[in-house]
């Protein structure tokens, strides 16, 4: 069973694309073929978080710079291989993130760089470094100059572009990029990179990715505890709806916080909860078209 989700309604051109190119691999039987890894899938749409106009604010190119006017990135990818996983965090300069996460699984010794050690990395591997104007579109710019004038507190949306592809061969991957908090302090890290956190896969074929405010979702693992559940028997969406109750129960109304979760399992069968309005996109073997849904926040009664 072959399916894919996505955070957020942006996300629906990223899952449009992984569907076409497992259908591709259905029909021709390439599904076999071990060099063809999900990551690989998974990287095959780096458009996405390239796009000035996709994500607007908060993935890559065209997210809200830092404090100091400077775009930088959080992305991981996690395989369901144990031990398969690569990271970069406060990454500047480039608009593919997710694709220096990719090769740092792929090619370093280590799972996660940041900063300027992961700028060296992306240079070593081909990357080209670009200026920070490069980075910004008209309109992040302008976010960015009313910020400074007014000092208004930045705007909460943290939102993240998170990806699970599964398989017909029951591998799957999960990726996540972000350009993290707006106006965040330089060299500030949010969930999304972090494993457990922001992802999780787990080789027996269960995924969860996490979206919303990173400084507060970071301390709760809910990937994790999501995977967990799921490993237990629940179904991906009472994986996500515990996770949100528990975080609830733990924090209290007054300080609930934004989070979004998405799950899959190796049946295909998808799941979300959030505390706000949450669309996600998906699509599995056998569905027409990719289809928007949407998550209702849940209500916690203290
Ligand atoms: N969830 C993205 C961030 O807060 O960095």
């Amino acid at each position: 069973m072959a399916a894919v989700v996505g955070t957020w309604a942006f996300s629906m051109a990223a899952v449009e694309k992984a569907r076409r190119l497992l259908e591709i691999q259905t029909t021709s039987q390439q599904s076999t073929s071990q060099g063809h890894s999900q990551t690989e899938r998974i990287q095959d749409d780096p458009e996405l978080e390239n796009d000035k106009e996709t994500g607007c604010f908060v993935v890559g190119r065209g997210g809200f710079p830092n404090k100091a006017g400077v775009v930088q990135c959080d992305a991981a990818i996690m395989e369901g291989l144990p031990g398969r996983f690569g990271a970069v965090a406060a990454l500047p300069g480039v608009g593919t993130p997710l694709t220096v996460a990719q090769m740092v699984m792929d090619k370093s010794e280590h799972n996660m760089l940041v900063g300027e050690g992961a700028v060296a990395f992306a240079k070593e591997q081909g990357f080209r470094i670009e200026d920070n104007s490069d980075m910004m579109t008209e309109a992040s710019l302008a976010a960015y100059e009313e910020f400074l004038q007014s000092l208004k507190s930045p705007p909460k949306n943290h939102d993240t572009l998170g990806l699970i592809v599964l398989d017909e061969m029951e591998n799957i991957t999960v990726g996540v990029s972000t350009s993290g908090a707006p106006f965040k302090d330089p060299g500030r890290v949010g969930d999304s990179p972090l494993p457990g956190c922001g992802l999780y896969a787990d080789n027996r074929a269960r995924a969860a990715a996490a979206t919303g405010d990173g400084d507060k979702i970071m301390c709760f693992c809910p990937s994790f505890h999501v995977v967990q559940l799921m490993k237990q028997g629940l179904s991906p969406g009472d994986a996500c709806q515990s996770v949100i109750q528990d975080i609830c129960h733990r924090v209290g109304n007054k300080d609930i916080f934004e989070i979004g979760l998405i799950a899959l399992n190796m049946k295909g069968e998808v799941g979300a909860a959030s505390t706000v309005p949450f669309p996600y996109t998906f699509w599995a073997q056998g569905m027409e078209t990719v289809e928007q849904r949407q998550s209702c926040p849940y209500v916690h009664l203290d």
